[in-house]
């Protein structure tokens, strides 16, 4: 299958995450997946080569070819340069992903951060839609990434999840990696978060948190027990695929405006 022409026409998208690196093509009008996703399992150690083999592999499995690929990343991302890695390998930092993706897939290629790529699709497509004042989204997974919002328009890189609290790092105490690794209730968990969520509240006075991450399947788990906190808390509504949808919407953005 190729992207095809015409402003309907499909963009891939792809997540690299900790554990796994998903992709599948994006129908932009819809905001949703156009075909079942595929994933690979992150490779460890996760060297800019390993991690890029894995992302051709995804977009084999579609015969995807020429279409513009958008790909996000957990760290921070500026002019397509992985300028940091806290969860993955650390020679990632100084890396031109778009230049090396862009080589391999003969595809123009976009890449942003994995939380900002997220956060982009929640407004357009899930939680986030229409809201015009201040929206903090929140991905719980082996770190915690951020992605703020206001008038619908993103501060990209804010890296949220590395704020000290109390002299720890937020993702240190309140990542669902930190619930699993520790074996922490979903009570001991919330309460951390609560803390963490609190702290952004005094800083950023947002309307609204949106709770990303795998574990935003389980919002009925741990919502309710967070209930000091003045925003409104919602669980993100595209789960797992938003990142993949995101980094679509980049690539889309992208290739709009080159043309
Ligand atoms: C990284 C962020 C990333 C987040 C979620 C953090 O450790 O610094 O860039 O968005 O993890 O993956």
């Amino acid at each position: 299958m190729t992207s095809g022409g015409g402003p309907t026409a499909r963009v891939f998208g792809v997540d690299i995450g900790g554990s796994g690196i998903k992709g599948a093509p994006v129908d932009l009008d819809r905001g949703e997946l156009a075909e079942e996703r595929h994933k690979v399992l992150t490779p460890h150690p996760s060297t800019p080569d390993a991690v890029v083999d894995g992302v051709v592999e995804v977009t084999r499995h579609f015969a995807w070819s020429g279409g513009p690929v958008g790909v996000t990343f957990p760290g921070v991302v500026t002019d397509g340069t992985i300028r940091t890695a806290a969860n993955v390998d650390k020679s990632w930092i100084g890396v031109d992903l778009v230049a090396l993706l862009g080589e391999r897939l003969g595809c123009p290629v976009t890449v942003l951060n994995d939380a900002d790529a997220a956060g982009v699709a929640e407004m357009t497509f899930g939680a986030g839609r229409g809201h015009k004042g201040t929206v903090i989204m929140l991905t719980f997974g082996t770190g915690i990434g951020s992605a703020v919002f206001t008038r619908g328009v993103l501060v990209p890189n804010t890296e949220l999840g590395h704020l000290e609290i109390h002299g720890h790092e937020a993702e240190k105490r309140a990542s669902s990696k930190v619930k699993e690794d520790h074996g922490l209730s979903w009570s001991q968990w919330a309460d951390r978060v609560q803390t963490y969520l609190q702290h952004l509240e005094m800083l950023f006075s947002p309307e609204m948190f949106v709770i990303g991450g795998g574990v935003s399947r389980k919002a009925h788990k741990f919502l309710p027990l967070i209930e000091d906190v003045r925003a409104e808390i919602v669980p993100a509504q595209l789960q797992n695929n938003a990142g993949i949808v995101g980094a679509a919407m980049a690539a889309a953005e992208s290739a709009d405006g080159a043309g």
